[in-house]
């Protein structure tokens, strides 16, 4: 059975800051079941959940980066209900906080690349102790992103070389750009790989993965397909690399998000779609204190420029000045400047807009089962699993013609699952709302969108096979180059 290591700075239920969290957490079950052994390493946090678990120590040694010398101790869950092993690199003063990248100001923390470093290096080391070995190391993100340099070109880790690794971009606008000045804090390597870290005069971490990796997967085959058409500077290089690219869509994880059971909903859903939307409407309408009587869109998610948040403001104003048939449900955090025109929309319109300045699980279950439509005007979006999860729940898509959009949402004029628009701004997502609100003068059309949408398929098992078929791959060219 082929053992993968999953390594990644995220993982739900344990530490999730967005969609990374949901991937890395649901991956591993779904390769499990085709016969895998995959397992997953991540920062031991203080978030809840990790502090409140049961942890087996695995594995304790200093490690030595910069000037510093860290008490490095690797944990297992101890809890047999989990469904993978997980786990947890402890690095005191790193890694002990609540927050997973920012600090009490919103801000990214300033040691980043220190945190960043020291993670890989503790994974590295570990693994160079383990009796057994991994068959293919699967990397998340720039965090991980020096992981096959590492491997490849420093003597210390001599031992794992050979070992295939998968680097997968989730987010390509983030890339772990620092200063050659931090390049004190990795061990000796050989010097003429010192290019290999180098794009723009820095070291840049997600270009290094993408040199130094065996494969590099996006998470939609449309992402893959801009970062080869723009990817800013890097464009040249994706180009370069493009034989060892691929996208692969995500899936979701269907047992977190299935509406027949799901317990954070009031009113589950039994036979028929349109009572489950009423009742969950219903249900969230007092709590939030709005009408249940109009067409509902809300949106999901961090208030971010790449999430085209600053667009929902104007577009609201635009369209409730003339239109009072639709109530906007808002849920999300990040910029403050954007939270602020939204709360002042709220007081501007209090009956047809909720604002909820927060993150909350709970409240977005209840959201996606209570909506009519949920917007995505996001400006890039390598995959985004929102609009899946609405679908699974009833909620029909209007989304920003990009990425994993593209490839999850069809316009319904292409016989497709929602409403897709472009160029992005507020203009097009005030006429593409328009549509759709016009769309739910028709019961039947919606009834028959609902019942598609819901029944679509964007479970795990399809892309897990393929994801265990590059494992598979990679496996076979390690043993040829042994
Ligand atoms: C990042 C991307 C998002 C993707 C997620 C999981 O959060 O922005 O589009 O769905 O990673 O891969």
């Amino acid at each position: 059975m082929m053992k993968i290591l999953n390594i990644s700075t995220e993982c739900y239920p344990a530490a999730k800051a967005g969609g990374l969290g949901d991937v890395v957490g649901a991956l591993p079950i779904y390769l499990n079941k085709l016969d895998c052994e995959a397992s997953v390493i991540i920062p031991k946090y203080s978030t809840d959940w990790m502090v409140s678990k049961k942890w087996k120590k695995k594995s304790q040694f200093e490690l030595e980066s910069g000037n510093n010398t860290y008490q490095i101790t690797i944990f297992i869950l101890n809890d047999t209900s989990f469904p993978y092993d997980l786990y947890a690199v402890d690095i005191p003063t790193l890694f002990d906080r609540k927050s997973i990248y920012l600090d009490e100001n919103g801000k990214g923390y300033k040691d980043e690349a220190e945190r960043n470093v020291v993670f890989q290096l503790s994974v590295l080391t570990w693994l160079c102790r383990l009796k057994y070995k991994f068959d293919v190391l699967h990397c998340h993100d720039h965090m991980s992103g020096l992981i096959p340099f590492l491997i490849d070109h420093s003597q210390v880790f001599s031992r794992l070389k050979k070992t295939p690794t998968l680097f997968t971009i989730h987010n390509g606008q983030y890339q772990g750009i620092f200063n050659w000045s931090k390049s004190e804090l990795l061990p000796a390597y050989e010097p003429s790989a010192r290019g290999l870290l180098e794009w723009d005069g820095k070291i840049n971490s997600l270009a290094c993965a993408i040199k130094c990796s065996w494969m590099v997967s996006t998470v939609s085959p449309s992402y893959m397909k801009e970062l080869k058409e723009n990817f800013g500077s890097l464009t040249s290089l994706i180009r370069h690399e493009s034989s060892k690219c691929i996208g692969i869509l995500n899936g979701i994880d269907t047992s977190v998000w299935n509406p027949k059971t799901d317990s954070l909903l009031p009113i589950t859903f039994k036979t028929e779609i349109s009572r489950f939307k009423i009742d969950n409407k219903k249900e969230l309408s007092s709590k939030l204190n709005i009408g249940s009587n109009k067409v509902w869109i809300s949106f999901i998610g961090r208030l971010a420029y790449e999430k085209g948040a600053d667009l929902l403001a104007p577009a609201i104003d635009q369209l409730l000045t003339k239109k009072r048939e639709i109530i906007f449900v808002l849920l999300g955090s990040g910029d403050e400047n954007v939270a602020i025109a939204l709360k002042q929309l709220e007081i501007k319109y209090p009956k047809n807009i909720s604002v909820t300045i927060a993150y909350n699980e709970a409240l977005s279950h209840q959201i996606y089962a209570a909506s009519d439509f949920l917007m995505m005007p996001s400006r890039f979006e390598p995959c985004g699993l929102n609009q899946m999860y609405a679908m699974r729940y009833g909620t029909i898509p209007i989304v920003n013609h990009t990425g994993g959009l593209i490839d999850t949402v069809p316009d319904i004029d292409f016989d497709g699952n929602g409403f897709d628009y472009t160029p992005n701004n507020v203009e097009k997502l005030c006429q593409v709302i328009i549509r759709a609100v016009s769309f739910t003068k028709n019961k039947e059309d919606m009834e028959k969108l609902r019942q598609k949408i819901v029944a679509l398929d964007f479970s795990w098992e399809k892309s897990a096979q393929e994801y265990k078929n590059i494992y598979q791959n990679l496996i076979i060219l390690s043993n040829h180059a042994s």
